[in-house]
This record gives structure tokens, C-alpha cells and sequence, in this order.
């Protein structure tokens, strides 16, 4: 056999078709089921555009009505979840604790005894429902149980994004806080076979459950170089403090050849097709923010200039999506599983897509260890 030829960490490998959404470097453009990113962001409700991803079509009124009413009818968490959480250690990364609490789910879905149902579409869709209505219940729960605050029970009177701000603070968020935040969800709802996805995609392809795919995208989601970004580049931003400590810090962080979080891409090399929609939104919180945000919106500034004109690289979606969610008041901790509440959409997506085309994803390695050698070979 020639000389192999290894694409280490798949870079530019092509491994199979997606009819779900389309990434392209070359036009800096997402489609999710052929709309762009933008045009749904630009006003259809964050429902919609979960309902555009798992059926294929957007809902008509009587479609989307249905879906909202089913998803508000599912977001109250199971009897003990809560105790579960107030056991677990106060410290836990929310990340684990949301991972533990979605496993849990899946272990008291009864429906799971039957291995037949573990592929079933119908089935998996009903358990992405159950997932994307109850998710926000579960941060909403955990960044208020980390304040010491009892959690509120979620309401069926409000949409996704305004009843997820409801649940966290406690009082009815601002249009334009709910609209930023409903930006923010859609564009992290889908990309492709980015990392957490293609994790989803393995564990689904050896038949395995929904859950189990959603846990172990959960997992790789929780990577820096992946979904947890988006908190990294709060606590870089933190740490600056000012606009004028941003050359110094920069000179010290690529002396160390630091990543810098919240820049660069695997796919996009000319910048994120999502940063102009989400850093439109994250200016219209510093609008209403004023005077009181003025430092932190000098360093987002000041970041971007000066690391794009040393390096060239730009900013990805985690860039904007930090200091929105910090504006929002979400704790930095919680700034990933806030991917995971949009992500849920994607990820149950693929699974379903991988799971009926019942293709395993098994690659191949070169070895390069030591020549084949025997027990009884002389001791050398
Ligand atoms: C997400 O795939 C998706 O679609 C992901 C995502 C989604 O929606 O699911 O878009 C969400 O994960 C966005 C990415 C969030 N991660 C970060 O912001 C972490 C910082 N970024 C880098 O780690 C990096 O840019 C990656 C991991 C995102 C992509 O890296 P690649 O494509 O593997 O490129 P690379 O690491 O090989 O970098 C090429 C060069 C290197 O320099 P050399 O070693 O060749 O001299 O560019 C440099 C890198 O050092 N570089 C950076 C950098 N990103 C690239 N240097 C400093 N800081 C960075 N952020």
C-alpha cells in the first residue's frame, strides 16, 4: 500500500451528505433546508426555525401554532430533577450538570425498553421536542440554584426565547434582550458536521439512542476549541478589563502561543457567516446598556481590531455571542449550555438523518507503533 495520506482531524474530508444545512467558505454562507441564516434570523421565531430544521419546511400557522403549543406543554421538569441537582456539588461546571440531567431523562424514558424504538423517527422526534421544551428549564434551574435562588416554574403563556429569560432572572426581559437572545439561538442552532454534531452522528450510526448521541455531543460541545468558546472569550475579555490593555495582553498571550478565543474557524477562513447578524444584535444590547458597558464593549472592540490587523483571523460566532449573553445576565459558566439549548435542534437533526441512513461511521488508522512482535521473542 503507497504511502497514506492522513487527514488529521478530518480537515477538508468529506465524509457523507446532508440535506439539513449548508456550510460554504467560498460564499461565507449558511443555509439551513436552503434559507439563509440571515433571513430567518431577521424576524421568524426561534420555533419556526427548529420546526424549518427537523421537518424540511417552515410551519404554516396552523403548523407552527401546534408545535408551540406542544413544546410550552413539555417544558416542566420530571419529579426529582430538581433534588437531583441541589445533590450534585455546587462547583460542578453546568455543562456536567446538564449532561447528567439529560442522561437521567433518557434513563426514565420507558420507551427506551424497547430497542426497536431507539431508531424510530417518530420516537426520536418526540424525544427532541421533549429535550428542546426542557433544556431551558434545566440551565434556568442550574444558574439560579448557583445564586442560591429557588427555581421558577416555567410559563405557557410566553414564547421560547422570552419564557427561557423568565425562568433564569425573574422578571419579563425587554424586546430587545428577547430579540438578541432569539438571534443568538438560531444562528447556534445548526452547522453542519461541526464537531458535537459528528459526535451525535458516530453514536447514532451504531443504532445506539437519541439520548446517548446527545450526551456525547454534549461532551465535545464542552471543549474550548469547540462550544466553550463562547465562555472563553468572556473570561479573556474579563481578564483585559480595559481597551488599553489589549496590545500588552495580546503581546504576552502570542508570545505563548495562546489561542485566542473566539477567533479562527476549521471551515470559514474569511470570518463566520453568522458574526455580522449576532454582532448587530450584541450593539443594540450596548445601545441599551450604556454607559455602564462602555468598558466591556472598548475591549470586544479593541480585541477584534487589533488581533484580525496582526493575524488575520476573524472572529467565529462565539466572538459576539460572549459579551450578548454576559449583557443578558447569564452567568459566564452558563454561556455554553446556552449553545446546547440551540444546538439540541441540530444535533436531533442529524441523529435522525444518520439514523435512517444505516450507514456505521467506522474509519480507518495507519499504524505506526511497533513491528509485530512475539512473546517468546529474545529479551532485547
Ligand atoms: C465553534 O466547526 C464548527 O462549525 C464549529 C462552530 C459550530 O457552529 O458548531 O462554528 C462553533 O466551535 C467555533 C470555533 C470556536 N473555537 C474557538 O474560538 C477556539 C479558538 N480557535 C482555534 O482553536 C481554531 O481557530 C479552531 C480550532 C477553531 C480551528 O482551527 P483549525 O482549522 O484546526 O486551524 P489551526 O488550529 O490549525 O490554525 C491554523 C493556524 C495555526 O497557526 P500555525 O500553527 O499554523 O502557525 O492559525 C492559528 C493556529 O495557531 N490560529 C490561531 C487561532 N486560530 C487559528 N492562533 C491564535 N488564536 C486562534 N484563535
Amino acid at each position: 500500500m503507497g504511502e497514506t495520506e492522513i487527514k488529521k482531524g478530518l480537515a477538508g474530508v468529506v465524509v457523507d451528505t446532508t440535506a439539513i444545512s449548508k456550510v460554504n467558505p467560498e460564499t461565507n454562507s449558511l443555509l439551513y433546508r436552503g434559507y439563509p441564516v440571515q433571513e430567518l434570523a431577521a424576524g421568524q421565531p426561534f420555533e419556526a426555525v427548529a420546526y424549518l430544521l427537523w421537518n424540511g419546511e417552515l410551519p404554516d400557522p396552523e403548523q407552527l401554532a401546534e408545535f408551540e403549543r406542544r413544546e410550552r406543554s413539555l417544558r416542566q421538569l420530571a419529579p426529582g430533577t430538581i433534588e437531583l441537582l441541589d445533590r450534585m456539588p455546587r462547583d460542578a461546571h453546568p455543562m456536567d450538570l446538564l449532561r447528567t440531567v439529560v442522561s437521567r431523562i433518557g434513563a426514565l424514558d420507558a420507551t427506551m425498553l424497547d430497542q426497536a424504538s431507539w431508531t424510530d423517527p417518530d420516537a426520536d422526534l418526540r424525544r427532541a421536542t421533549e429535550l428542546l421544551a426542557q433544556i431551558p428549564t434545566i440551565i434556568a434551574a442550574i444558574q439560579r440554584g448557583r445564586r442560591g435562588q429557588d427555581p421558577i416554574a416555567p410559563r405557557e403563556d410566553l414564547d421560547y426565547a422570552r419564557n427561557f429569560l423568565w425562568m433564569t432572572f425573574g422578571e419579563l426581559p425587554s424586546d430587545a434582550a428577547v430579540d438578541a437572545f432569539r438571534v443568538s439561538l438560531i444562528l447556534y442552532a445548526e452547522h453542519s458536521f461541526n464537531a458535537s454534531t459528528f459526535t451525535a452522528r458516530v453514536i447514532a450510526s451504531t443504532t445506539s439512542d437519541l439520548y446517548s448521541a446527545v450526551v456525547g455531543a454534549i461532551g465535545a460541545l464542552k471543549g474550548p476549541l469547540h462550544g466553550g468558546a463562547n465562555e472563553a472569550v468572556m473570561h479573556i475579555i474579563d481578564e483585559i478589563g480595559a481597551p488599553e490593555n489589549v496590545a500588552p495582553w495580546l503581546d504576552a498571550a502570542l508570545a505563548k502561543k495562546r489561542k485566542i478565543m473566539g477567533f479562527g474557524h476549521r471551515v470559514y477562513k474569511r470570518g463566520d457567516s453568522r458574526v455580522p447578524t449576532m454582532d448587530a444584535a450584541l450593539q443594540r444590547l450596548f445601545a441599551e446598556g450604556g454607559a455602564d458597558v462602555a468598558a466591556l464593549q472598548g475591549v470586544y472592540t479593541e480585541l477584534e481590531r487589533e488581533f484580525v490587523s496582526r493575524k488575520g483571523i476573524y472572529p467565529n460566532l462565539d466572538y459576539p455571542s460572549g459579551p450578548a449573553y454576559r449583557l443578558l445576565g447569564f452567568d459566564t459558566e452558563i454561556f455554553t449550555p446556552l449553545f446546547v439549548a440551540a444546538r439540541i435542534v441540530g444535533w436531533t437533526a442529524h441523529i435522525r438523518e444518520q439514523a435512517a441512513s444505516n450507514a456505521l461511521i467506522r474509519p480507518l488508522s495507519a499504524y505506526d507503533g511497533p513491528d509485530e512482535r512475539h512473546l517468546g521473542d529474545s529479551l532485547g
